[in-house]
């Protein structure tokens, strides 16, 4: 059995003062879900205020991005110890706005999954086709390519810990989700590569978030296909009502 996720990407927004509030509006509402893992991940500023917010909530901390190297003259950089330092327990690597804004590949995805891992974070891989790859019939080679970028090299035991996410980039922030059979058809492929990468048992367990303008009203049909382990949502994360609504399955 997979253990769901729903993870909370909140981009840049919510100062300190912001995030600590929606915590305090989230929190009760997930009070006694133990069946899903449930993360938000903000900025780099504001992970050091919210261990102590969190702390028995079962809400666990992501950062949205992380360096490859421990230390260095790396300016404006964060490594993973670093954040393991503010508490964050996961972190997001290759959203799709860092290859598109942030020059961010295959190879620096691979680089930053390899080094978190090293460090004892859990890894949110994110791929995704654009909407000209999909129309020009190149989804599939797309995420094919990505995936395997971005696992090269690792060991089934080093994989055991990551967590993919499949984010059509046509679905962020749009409010046209894919459909339910467009993410179950992707995320079933995508844990065929897997299997040919790493083997089946590897497939069988990896968590396959899907995240595109997930919504209280269309979590359900999403979750109730058999390679959807959860969602990585964005705009809908940032209210306490409608995150908790998702972290229910829309309940
Ligand atoms: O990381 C989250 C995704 O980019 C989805 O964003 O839910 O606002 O479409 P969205």
């Amino acid at each position: 059995m997979r253990k769901p996720v729903i993870a909370g990407n909140w981009k840049l927004y919510k100062t300190k003062d912001e995030a600590l509030a929606l915590i305090e509006e989230l929190a009760p509402l997930v009070t006694g879900v133990d069946n899903v893992e449930i993360v938000v991940a903000p900025v780099f500023t504001v992970l050091p205020a919210l261990p102590a917010a969190l702390a028995g909530t079962g809400i666990n901390l992501a950062a949205q991005d992380v360096f490859w190297e421990e230390e260095g003259a790396y300016t404006g950089e964060v490594s993973p110890r670093m954040l393991l330092d503010a508490g964050a327990s996961h972190v997001i690597i290759g959203h799709s706005e860092r290859r598109q804004y942030f020059g961010e590949t295959d190879t620096t995805v691979n680089k930053k999954i390899k080094a978190a891992l090293k460090g004892a974070l859990v890894p949110i891989f994110c791929i995704g086709e654009t909407l000209e790859e999909r129309e020009a019939g190149n989804t599939f080679k797309v995420l094919e390519r990505q995936v395997k970028g971005g696992l090269e090299g690792l060991t089934e035991t080093q994989f055991a810990a990551v967590i993919i996410a499949y984010e059509p980039v046509w679905a962020i922030g749009t409010g046209k989700v894919a459909t339910d059979d467009q993410a179950q058809e992707a995320h079933a492929f995508i844990r065929g590569v897997v299997a040919q990468l790493l083997g089946k048992n590897a497939a069988d367990k990896v968590r396959i978030l899907y995240g595109g303008s997930v919504k209280p009203e269309n979590v359900k049909g999403l979750m109730s296909r058999p390679d959807i382990d959860g969602a990585l949502v964005g705009g809908a994360s940032l209210k306490g009502a409608s995150f908790a609504s998702i972290v229910r399955f829309g309940e």
